[in-house]
């Protein structure tokens, strides 16, 4: 298993994991295209392969001291097995070594599965949004303190 910087090659695999992953909410391959081509600067998409296969990722935004946690998806066939925890992991390190000191993102109130992965890995609840999905769905927000995260 590997994670690494997204490239174009990754589109199509990427495009077809946020079909699968956010029905209804899901980004394009143009906007994923553009987001990996680095013309989004603040944003970093991580690409997970296992035997070369792309089976998650994760896209991050860091501004300053800020990064937000927007996708992180893993293939359904690759569930449980600890690849969201290592996605996450990247991006808590790659995002502390850019000097971010908090971790930010926002999860559907009844998303149990990545609600219990981001309770497992510290994240707190620091606010929660009414309607904040298209379907009506309240968000719930969640932070991470990076201040004493190891990073290379
Ligand atoms: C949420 C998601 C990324 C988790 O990916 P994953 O690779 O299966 O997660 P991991 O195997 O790393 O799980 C780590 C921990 O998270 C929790 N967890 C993950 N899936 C869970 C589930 N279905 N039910 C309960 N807890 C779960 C567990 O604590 C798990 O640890 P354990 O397996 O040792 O018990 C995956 O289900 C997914 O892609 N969902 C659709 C997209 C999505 O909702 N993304 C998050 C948007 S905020």
């Amino acid at each position: 298993m590997t994670v690494a910087a997204a490239t174009p090659d990754d589109v199509e695999a990427l495009t077809q994991l946020e079909l699968e992953s956010f029905p209804g909410e899901s980004w394009t391959a143009d906007y994923l295209r553009v987001a990996i081509d680095g013309q989004m600067p603040t944003i970093r998409v991580r690409s997970l392969r296992v035997a070369q296969e792309v089976v998650g990722y994760a896209i991050v935004s860091v501004v300053f001291e800020v990064a937000e946690l927007q996708r992180v998806a893993v293939a359904p066939a690759y569930r449980r097995r600890g690849l969201a925890r290592a996605l996450v992991a990247d991006v808590v390190s790659m995002a502390a070594a850019e000097g971010a000191e908090r971790l930010l993102l926002e999860v559907a109130e009844s998303n149990a599965a990545a609600r219990a992965l981001y309770a497992s890995l510290g994240f707190v609840e620091i606010d929660r949004r009414e309607r904040y999905y298209r379907d009506g769905a309240t968000a719930v927000v969640l932070e991470l303190d990076l201040h004493n995260v190891e990073h290379g």
